[in-house]
């Protein structure tokens, strides 16, 4: 695995600029003192210095800006994951799966593909958009897999995310979508080589949210729990499962009635959980026992690859339950009513434009994510 990163990480913006500000006065200063604006050729030893400091300052910085992206939250805030990858100082990540436009032709803008438009607007809007972006240090990383174009990875790395490229993870499942190929490489959001981080949110790239998302991290069912001991409901060969565990979700319960909070104690596969946003503790052991599961195909349904994978993994019968997040966070399908009560994470496609609030909300922030930043750029 190659984490691609500009060395230029580790500077520290502020504390340059400060020295810098610092020095430049010193010099200054003893330039008047010593009444060496008389001395022309001092003066212009003094100036053609500062010119070249100026211009390194600069240059360091432009190149430091892109990947130094939460700078203007903590300045000693990075720390590093075993793969060398930088990530904001804290214990909590949010990761956004993008996979590789599976239609796609060479000749394709990369503003064609869907998903990699989503994914920025997710990253605008957590990182940048003032009425939604995150208050605390929360890296935000994106996940792309191999076949994800560089020009693509290179453009999520100026919007301020932290772009990992993930291993493709080999299986033998039949997956007959050719959209769903690579969706089980979003498991790697669970592998804690990739993720070192206590409470992992994976978000897919086709959501748009409504308020910040760091009060998420504080549902009390994204906490880890013991194994409900008492089920054997999966097959005794997989391997030893860890101690504890942590998965939150909303159950996938499409065509509810247009209410908000919705019955879904009475709601039929209320136990079937959505993997469109998801908390998780990345563990080895359970990342393991993932990865034993995708080998072991007829022990779950294939129509939503990753997601049934998971509903067996967390199943209510087995010993690691998945627990419900308050669903004012997320429910598939979001109606009018979710949108005025409030909900957070809106699952809504903006390509699909049907009129509604959630899909105007969704088609709105695409569009401001794309002013934000020609405005910003001077394009
Ligand atoms: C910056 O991050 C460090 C390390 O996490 C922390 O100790 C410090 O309090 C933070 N400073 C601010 C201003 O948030
Ligand atoms: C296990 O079963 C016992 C007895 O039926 C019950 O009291 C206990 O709450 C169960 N534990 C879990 C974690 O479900
Ligand atoms: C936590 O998850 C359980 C199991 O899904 C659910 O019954 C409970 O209501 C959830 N708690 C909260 C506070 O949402
Ligand atoms: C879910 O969140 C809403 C809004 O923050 C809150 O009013 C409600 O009490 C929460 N529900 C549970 C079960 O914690």
């Amino acid at each position: 695995m190659d984490a691609e990163i500009s060395p230029s990480f580790q500077a520290n913006p502020l504390g340059f600029l400060w020295k810098f500000c610092k020095s430049g006065f010193i010099m200054t200063k003893s330039l008047f003192q010593a009444r060496a604006y008389r001395r022309k050729r001092q003066l212009i030893l003094y100036l053609a210095s500062f010119s070249i400091l100026s211009g390194i300052f600069l240059y360091s910085q432009s190149s430091a800006f892109s990947t130094v992206h939460r700078a203007y939250i903590n300045q000693s805030s990075y720390r590093f994951g075993s793969l060398g990858i930088p990530f904001t100082q804290g214990p909590y990540a949010i990761a956004i799966f993008l996979g590789t436009e599976f239609d796609a032709e060479q000749s394709d803008d990369d503003e064609t593909d869907r998903y990699f438009i989503g994914a920025r607007t997710l990253v605008y809007q957590l990182l940048h958009a003032p009425s939604t972006r995150l208050t605390s240090p929360v890296s935000v990383v994106v996940l792309a897999t191999e076949g994800v174009r560089e020009s693509k990875r290179q453009r999520l790395r100026l919007d301020g995310a932290t772009v990992i490229d993930i291993e493709r993870l080999q299986h033998s499942v039949n997956i007959d979508v050719p959209f769903y190929h690579e969706v089980f490489d979003k498991l790697r959001a669970f592998d804690p080589s990739v993720m070192p981080f206590e409470k992992v949110a994976v978000l897919d790239a086709d959501m748009v949210i409504t308020r910040p998302l760091d009060l998420l991290f504080q549902d009390m069912n994204t906490t880890q729990f013991p194994l409900n001991t008492n089920s054997t409901n999966l097959p005794a060969d997989l391997p030893e499962l860890p101690d504890s565990y942590a998965l939150a979700a909303t159950p996938d319960i499409p065509g509810r009635e247009p209410v908000f909070p919705p019955d879904v104690d009475n709601t039929p596969g209320r136990d079937y959980f959505n993997a469109g946003i998801m908390v998780s503790s990345p563990n080895d052991k359970l990342f393991q026992y993932y990865i034993a599961l995708l080998n072991r195909p007829e022990l779950f349904g294939h129509w939503l690859p990753e997601q049934d994978l998971l509903n067996v993994a967390h199943s209510w019968k087995g010993p690691m339950p998945w627990r419900q997040l308050n669903l004012s966070w997320h429910l598939m399908s979001p109606n009018e009513a979710d949108f005025n009560a409030g909900m957070a994470i809106l699952h809504c496609k903006y390509w699909q434009f049907g009129g509604d609030p959630c899909h105007k909300t969704a088609i709105a922030r695409r569009w401001q994510m794309q002013g934000y930043w020609e405005g910003r750029e001077g394009k």
